[in-house]
């Protein structure tokens, strides 16, 4: 891809000052506005990476915008020493939305993965009655579930563990969409297992969709052994597969929900832990935290976010758009694609090298025809537009993926 000098400007100032724990494509953005973004050299490009599934409502929503700058003028942060006008009618919102007693505000999705687990051993001590010190947690091989030490103490991929040992102890993982083996594990240490760890599609392993029935059996195997189904919905949630929540495409109802990127739509970082009162109120004050979780002006774009999705129907486009993009997808014959697979607007295409191309090569193309993907794991492109995009606007970004695909081959 040729760069401009401006463009160059900016990435080798990121390469010389920055650390260098990403490997970008090279497109320095400057401006974002639904679908679409645009670089420094004023080139338009269609978002089809979404930020990682975090402005599903678009980029620079107005409304969300909206309540972004008005909050911001008032009142950015308090800290939870004092309460503060937004938190609670936040909450309030969180409760009648998902349909959970309690939800507990946090930043990144990293953090709120480990509030989950905090909260399950917890609970495994506490209302289970697991020796001090004894609880597990099961995870899944492919996961992906953030940075922290812990989460990545569960991770199976050696570029998120290697030399971050030693690792936390009390972790046990599983092969990912396989009932038996979670079933078998149960049988043997389930009296100290406290919860099962699952996105419900793992996003970064390449959009990997498990069985249907998969999570419903997943979830009936850990009510029998009491045992907490703790859905990592941090990429899978918020409409993005055609749900509000992945889980519910099968009704599982989890014991914690973990949610982040696209409750703010993007706007700032926010995530959360929901969880019925047994659970939550196993935490009590002073017990964890963090200073900005639940800030003002996080639960003002928040609730903003969530209402665009109800308001734009953002689900059932997912879900309407996403079947559209696989039969077109699936409908481009070319030696490149061997498998599209995904649900609602979270789809990946497996790219099979050829000619000396690959992956990075096909994105770089895209890039130059004006959309933007990244692969994930070298053969895996994942393509996950905002779902504000218009049925017009994917057809189009489909040609291009088409084109793109064709000229390399
Ligand atoms: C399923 C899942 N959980 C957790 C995370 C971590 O979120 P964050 O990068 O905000 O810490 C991610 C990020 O990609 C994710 O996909």
């Amino acid at each position: 891809m040729k760069l401009s000098s401006k463009a160059k400007t900016f990435i080798d100032l990121e390469e010389q000052y920055g650390a260098h724990n990403y490997h970008s494509l090279p497109v320095v953005l400057s401006r974002g506005k639904g679908c679409y973004l645009w670089d420094v050299d004023g080139k338009k490009y269609f978002d089809f990476l979404s930020a990682y599934s975090a402005v599903n409502q678009g980029h620079c929503h107005p409304k969300i915008v909206e309540a972004l700058t008005e909050q911001a003028e008032r009142l950015c942060l308090t800290s939870r020493a004092f309460y503060n006008d937004a938190l609670g009618p936040y909450e309030q919102y969180i409760h009648d939305f998902f349909g959970y007693d309690k939800v507990l505000p946090m930043n990144s999705g990293a953090e709120a993965v480990e509030t989950a687990l905090k909260l399950a051993r917890k609970w495994g001590y506490l209302k289970k009655g697991i020796p001090e010190n004894q609880a597990l947690i099961i995870g899944c091989e492919g996961n992906f579930h953030g940075r922290t030490v812990t989460i990545v103490s569960l991770s199976t991929d050696p570029d998120a563990r290697t030399d971050y040992g030693p690792y936390t102890p009390g972790i046990e993982v599983i092969p990912y969409n396989n009932v038996a083996a979670l079933a078998a594990l149960l049988e043997t240490k389930g009296d100290i297992i406290a919860a099962f760890l699952v996105e419900p599609i793992q996003g970064e392993a390449g959009v990997n969709v498990p069985d249907e029935g998969y999570l419903k059996a997943c979830y009936d195997l850990c009510k029998q052994h009491n045992v907490l189904f703790i859905a990592d919905e941090v990429q899978t949630g918020i409409a993005r597969t055609g749900k509000m929540l992945c889980c519910d495409h099968e009704g599982v109802r989890p014991d914690i929900v973990i949610l982040g990127k696209a409750i703010s739509g993007g706007v700032l970082p926010v995530s959360a832990v929901l969880a019925d009162d047994e659970v939550m109120l196993t935490i009590r004050p002073g017990e964890h935290g963090s200073t900005f979780g639940g800030f003002p002006l996080a639960c003002r774009v928040a609730t903003a976010a969530l209402k665009v999705v109800k308001e734009e129907k953002l689900a059932e486009r997912a879900e309407y758009l996403g079947k559209i993009f696989r039969e077109e997808i699936a409908r481009i014959e070319s030696p490149f694609i061997r498998q599209i697979r995904g649900k609602g607007l979270l789809n990946a295409v497996i790219i099979e090298p050829h000619n000396g191309k690959e992956a990075w090569d096909v994105c770089l193309t895209m890039a130059e025809n004006g959309l933007l993907a990244k692969p994930t794991h070298n053969h895996i492109i994942r393509f996950a537009p905002p779902l504000v995009i218009t049925e017009a606007e994917l057809r189009a970004a489909i040609a291009i993926i088409r084109n793109s695909i064709r000229s390399l081959e």
